[in-house]
């Protein structure tokens, strides 16, 4: 099997977190933005949670207009942020679910229940030139429901796999990785793009950057995290040599 270009998105939610635990303008997201495509990023992501508790608006627009390399908006499926989305064109959006009380995104979209409003939804921002990728659970009935919705790429949630590696049960995890493997190549056989996140660092990234059908991470919080004691630059670097390996294994 020929494997296709695995690229890195670089979640930059985290910075505007530091930022507004102060609530000046530092650290500032747009700037932790470029350094990371500096540093190997191909791409920008960002959440504008409904409760703006990190990214906010202004920020949005900011990105937009000052990266050179794709904007993945991730989002709701709410009315309020397809307005934005549409008035920011970014050049991707990431549909997630969102409940106000979760501290990060748990679970992947409920794809089947509200299969009639993301329809529609979805169409929409097709339309007008986004590439519209949903946030499902690793599962064929998810896939399936994301080919129907019409949604060109799918991002595999691969927070419970990653939860299992980092507490150390490693049955779950293996079970766990089971399912993000066959539902890579189940999705990339249905014609999906397959993108994963959620939880990942080196070993986790480099592990999945095994699949050959995927074609994107997007990584923030263990990024952030080690840019604390290495450097933003640093552990972009150093993830993409991780990234590069597990790829190698996948030839
Ligand atoms: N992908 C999606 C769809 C997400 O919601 C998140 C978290 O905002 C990420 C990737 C990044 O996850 P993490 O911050 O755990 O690397």
């Amino acid at each position: 099997m020929t494997t296709i270009p695995l690229r890195l998105g670089v979640n930059v939610d985290h910075v505007a977190t530091v930022r507004n635990a102060r609530g000046g303008p530092r650290p500032d997201p747009v700037r932790a933005a470029l350094l990371a495509i500096e540093a190997g990023a191909d791409g920008i992501t960002a959440h504008l949670r409904e409760d703006r508790r990190h990214i906010n608006d202004a920020d949005m627009a900011r990105l937009k207009a000052a990266i050179s390399k794709p904007l993945n908006f991730e989002m709701a499926a709410t009315e309020q942020m397809l307005d934005i989305a549409l008035a920011t064109a970014p050049h991707a959006v990431c549909l997630v679910p969102e409940k106000r009380t979760e501290r990060t995104t748990e679970g992947g979209l409920d794809v089947i229940g509200q299969y009639d409003y993301l329809l529609p939804y979805v169409d929409q921002l097709s339309r007008e030139g986004v590439r519209v990728s949903l946030f499902i659970e690793p599962s064929r009935e998810a896939l399936d429901a994301a080919v129907s919705i019409k949604a060109p790429v799918v991002e595999l949630h691969t927070g419970a796999w990653c939860h299992a590696v980092e507490v150390g049960d490693l049955g779950r995890a293996e079970a766990e990785f089971a399912r993000i493997a066959e539902a890579a190549a189940y999705g990339a056989g249905r014609g999906l793009e397959i993108h994963a996140g959620h939880g990942l660092d080196y070993e986790t990234a480099r592990r999945v950057s095994a699949l050959p059908q995927v074609a994107e991470l997007n990584i923030g919080h263990f990024l952030i995290g080690e840019a604390i004691f290495v450097g933003l630059a640093s552990a972009i670097s150093r993830m993409r040599q991780a990234m590069e390996q597990g790829r190698a294994l996948a030839l």
